[in-house]
């Protein structure tokens, strides 16, 4: 069975979960997987995985400090390997003007994920650009003030509070087909 590690690093909790729904998916298709929150637990050794995963929650276009460490500590070792990139974020629903939505998708993808790997010299068998939480609880208040318009356009755009100043606008079906594409490249022998 081929072995899938999955390292994230989240500020706001979406990773994770992403994270657990990546991992689900890779299960159904056979891998064995290990999902690990890398600023609670350091990585030691990456050898017997044949499928790594990397994703990262973004803030002020930033990724999360420690996978980038991951990254960086493992780059020799991830560029002859399969692995994959993911993060998640607001771009996919930018609060901008309808014809500047996908210029916004694109910035990010390049931003967030292409630069990425090229800056770690690694060559994902894949790149996943997924929504976010916007969790208003867990802002400092600057964070709340600034974000205010965004809150009253994902209002407007029809996304419902999950509860009480939380709203994902994560697309499951989309990081489910992802992982799914994500599998079938890598396979389920070693
Ligand atoms: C203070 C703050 C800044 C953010 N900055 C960005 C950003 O620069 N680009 C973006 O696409 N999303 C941005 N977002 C949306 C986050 O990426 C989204 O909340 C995501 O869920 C974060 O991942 P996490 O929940 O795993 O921490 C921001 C969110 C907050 C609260």
């Amino acid at each position: 069975m081929t072995k899938a590690l999955i390292v994230y690093g989240t500020r706001y909790g979406a990773t994770a979960d992403t994270s657990e729904v990546i991992a689900d998916v890779l299960r159904k298709e056979g891998l064995e997987v290990r999902v690990v929150n890398v600023k609670e637990e350091k990585v030691q050794n990456i050898s017997e995985y044949g499928l790594i995963v990397v994703g990262s929650g973004i803030r002020m276009g930033s990724w999360t400090k420690e996978p980038e460490e991951f990254l960086r500590k493992f780059q020799q070792e991830l560029a002859k390997k399969k692995m994959a990139l993911f993060v998640c974020c607001g771009s996919t629903h930018p609060v901008t003007e309808e014809e500047e939505k996908t210029r916004a998708i694109e910035d990010a993808r390049r931003n967030y994920l292409a630069e990425k790997a090229a800056k770690h010299n690694l060559n994902p068998v894949a790149l996943g650009l997924f929504g976010g939480i916007y969790n208003f609880n867990k802002m400092s208040w600057i964070f709340r003030k600034t974000l205010s318009v965004v809150r009253s356009k994902l209002e407007e755009a029809g996304f419902k509070e999950k509860e009480d100043g939380v709203y994902d606008i994560r697309d499951l079906n989309t990081i489910r087909r992802w992982a799914k594409k994500v599998a079938k490249m890598v396979g389920s022998q070693p």
